[in-house]
């Protein structure tokens, strides 16, 4: 097996979270911290793949050779992601995008006047589903944080979503998954399943697109 089996592959990864812009000034966001995507980036690119990363905010240098579109809210980066998708063999969603945002972006900072405010929410769009439901769609490997019954909502979400595969972390546990260096995960596809013990993020993004690499080729051969 070549040691870089993604050579003349394209990649896109979205990375990181969104931040909802509620005024000006102020933000609703997440504690993703874009380092599980970034991995995956940089692995990637080692494997051989010409990587775009569309990211949210993140305190982290683009890896050497990747390029990175750097977005602010999750309607931002279904923009970006709509306008590179064409171009991509696979696709990994790996960011954190709010599931809402607020329904009035007002143009001036809210004034603190009353003890009480309130603040309404509507539903982003869901960016992985869509790049799966496109007519010439590449391999969509999604992400699912769950803190119970792993398989059953990662299987879901698989054929719900209508991925090639995702990867499952348990984010009931402290030390690894969101914000953390370590990471374990369990990847599922329709026909099968792996799992991926605990260890650095770089290493786990290394042995997850080997996964991908092998899946993504079985479908293109079948
Ligand atoms: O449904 P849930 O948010 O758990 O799904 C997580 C997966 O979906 C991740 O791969 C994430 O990047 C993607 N996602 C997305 N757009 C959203 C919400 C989630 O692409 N609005």
């Amino acid at each position: 097996l070549s040691d870089r089996p993604l050579t003349g592959t394209k990649i896109l990864i979205t990375a990181g979270p969104t931040r909802e812009a509620i005024d000006p000034v102020r933000y609703l966001s997440n504690h993703s911290s874009g380092k599980m995507g970034y991995a995956l980036a940089s692995a990637a690119k080692r494997l051989g793949a010409e990587v775009t990363i569309v990211s949210g905010p993140v305190a982290l240098s683009t890896p050497a050779g990747c390029q990175c579109i750097a977005v602010q809210s999750a309607l931002d980066m279904r923009k970006a992601v709509m306008s590179e998708v064409a171009k991509a063999d696979i696709f990994i969603g790996c960011a954190a995008v709010a599931d809402y945002r607020p329904a009035q972006q007002v143009e001036q900072k809210i004034k603190k006047s009353r003890d009480e405010m309130q603040l309404t929410l509507i539903k982003n769009p869901d960016i992985l589903s869509e790049v799966a439901a496109l007519p010439n769609r590449p391999f969509v490997v999604g992400f699912a944080a769950e803190t119970q019954d792993l398989e059953h909502y990662a299987r879901d979400k698989l054929s719900r979503k209508r991925l090639d595969m995702i990867a499952a972390n348990d984010v009931s546990k402290q030390n690894i998954g969101f914000n953390s260096e370590q990471n374990a995960l369990s990847v599922f596809w329709p026909s099968g399943e792996t799992k991926l013990p605990e260890c650095d993020k770089h290493s786990l993004a290394l042995q997850l697109l080997d996964v991908i690499a092998e899946q993504y080729k079985e479908k293109q051969d079948a």
